[in-house]
């Protein structure tokens, strides 16, 4: 098996409900039925992620006893019920993992030294954190290991500021050199709702200031896309024809274009298998 060039992307906004968590599983799913190759890490104590892709969270399996010593990185990589999906769960015990990282010399590179070994294997088209809603050091943390990041964004009021503070962050970590080659891959609009005068509003003014770093595609409001996590399964696979899956499946052709990985380009299929 030959290396790929393997994409690392957080799914971050420090505010909470936005459709992070969705975004990963499903975006994780598209890209896997794409025949992509793809590690979800969960970096989230609320283990969203990891039981929304079907697995329960397990008490010492998740980042922390990577942190703490008590397990190998390679060994908290679990496979999903989904071909392609690999996951580093998480479990309540990640939250303190906060504090673990904070002990340790040159914090901000905690988690891009377990990550180095793991892309070091080369198995990996994409790599994507789900981040927890807070400016955190596990937030940070993650920021400092990505390649880039997707902020998806509902279409509410108050919705360009937390932006503000996510773009600053980015900025910062650039600057001072802890990561300089992080890139805002994308802006998500989430749960977007065409029949109010507001979410169009949103939709225009984040555009405006935003221009392309905004993704086309926008995910609707759907209740598909909230019932498919009680099943633990991603949209795409629960109702492979909801509009939602489609708006998922869209995002996801759209991500893959924009950033790519692996060898060959999708339409030339995989680089190897
Ligand atoms: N497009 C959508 N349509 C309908 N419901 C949605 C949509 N996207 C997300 N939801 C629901 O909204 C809630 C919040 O979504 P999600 O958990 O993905 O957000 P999050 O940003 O990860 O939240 P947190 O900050 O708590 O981690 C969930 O119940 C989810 O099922
Ligand atoms: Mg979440």
């Amino acid at each position: 098996m030959s290396a790929r060039k393997t994409r690392v992307i957080a799914i971050a906004n420090q505010k909470g409900g936005v459709g992070k968590t969705t975004t990963v599983v499903n975006l994780a799913a598209a890209l896997a039925q794409m025949k992509k190759t793809v590690l979800v890490i969960d970096l989230d104590p609320q283990a969203n992620a990891t039981s929304g892709l079907g697995l329960a969270p397990q008490p010492g399996t998740s980042l922390y006893a990577v942190l703490t010593g008590a397990q190998d990185v390679a060994d908290i990589i679990l496979p999903t019920p989904y071909e392609n999906i690999n996951i580093i769960p998480s479990e309540l015990d990640l939250a303190g993992a906060e504090i673990e990282i904070a002990r340790q010399d040159n914090h901000l590179a905690v988690v891009r030294n377990e990550l180095d070994r793991v892309l070091a294997a080369g198995v990996f088209d994409y790599v994507l954190m789900d981040c927890p809603p807070s400016l955190g050091i596990l937030m940070t943390s993650s920021l400092a290991a990505a390649d880039g990041i997707v902020v998806p964004m509902q279409c509410e009021y108050y919705a360009m500021e937390g932006l503000s503070v996510i773009t600053a962050l980015i900025g910062q970590l650039r600057d001072n050199g802890v990561n300089p080659g992080l890139e805002l891959e994308g802006i998500l609009m989430t749960m977007f709702d065409g029949r109010t005068r507001l979410a169009t509003d949103v939709v225009a003014e984040v555009r405006s200031h935003f221009g392309d770093k905004v993704y086309e595609t926008m995910i609707p409001r759907n209740v598909r896309i909230s019932e498919s996590p009680s099943f633990g399964q991603p949209v795409v696979f629960y109702d492979a024809l909801s509009k939602g899956a489609e708006a998922y499946l869209a995002f996801a052709a759209e991500f893959a274009r924009r950033t790519p990985a692996g060898g060959l380009p999708a339409e030339h299929g995989q680089a190897d298998g």
